[in-house]
């Protein structure tokens, strides 16, 4: 399908199709047993709606210590390796030569949204985040690369991929909502983003 260039975010609408949706949930499923997801609250001690996990030698997480990048679930295991179908997608619309190092999941049910942020933990933004929407639809709002001003969104369904990089790397964005039942991918429902990065 067209790709859709919004502020910088390059959104290829359709991007996987069915099956490989199916591939991608089917390669998630040990992933989540061995790393649950968890609830994770900010450095203020909100909770956050999105549940999270990661794939890769590091993940994402916040707790009342901080944002950062760890080698190790919070439970203290290892996390699992990033997966091959998953790790295809990054090779053929971001680089074969260098692999991402974390794969954010996040995990909206049907209440969950997340406030528009940066992502900035991360060493180096000459590399992209890699975004992959699977389940139901979710708006996701864009802003700009200082905090305020005007924001547009834009409905992300399941199969969507987003490119989000060069200028706009550091533009903040968000999810405002999903739209519950929209998809029929997760059995339980709800939507699982995955964000590919280059950390270290
Ligand atoms: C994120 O910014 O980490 C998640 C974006 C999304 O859920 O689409
Ligand atoms: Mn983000």
């Amino acid at each position: 399908m067209a790709g859709l260039l919004l502020r910088g975010f390059d959104i290829r609408k359709g991007y996987l199709d069915g099956t490989t949706q199916t591939r991608l949930i089917e390669a998630l499923r040990p992933i989540l047993k061995a790393a649950p997801l968890v609830r994770p609250v900010t450095p203020s001690g909100k909770e956050m709606s999105v549940r999270m996990t990661s794939a890769g030698a590091l993940g994402w997480v916040t707790d009342r210590s901080g944002y950062r990048y760890q080698d190790h679930h919070p439970k203290g295991e290892k996390w699992p390796a990033i997966p091959e179908a998953i790790r295809t997608i990054w090779h053929d619309l971001v680089s074969a030569e260098r692999e991402p190092d974390c794969c954010l999941i996040n995990y909206y049910d049907d209440s969950a949204k997340m406030g528009l942020h940066q992502d900035k933990d991360e060493a180096d933004f000459s590399w992209p985040v890699l975004s992959i929407s699977l389940g139901d639809d979710a708006l996701f709002r864009i802003g700009n690369t200082t905090r305020g001003g005007k924001t547009e969104s834009v409905w992300l369904s399941s199969g969507d991929v987003v490119i989000m990089g060069g200028p706009a790397r550091l533009t903040y964005h968000g999810v405002d909502r999903i739209r519950p039942g929209s998809s029929r991918l997760l059995p339980k429902g709800g939507r699982i983003n995955l964000t590919l990065r280059v950390a270290r």
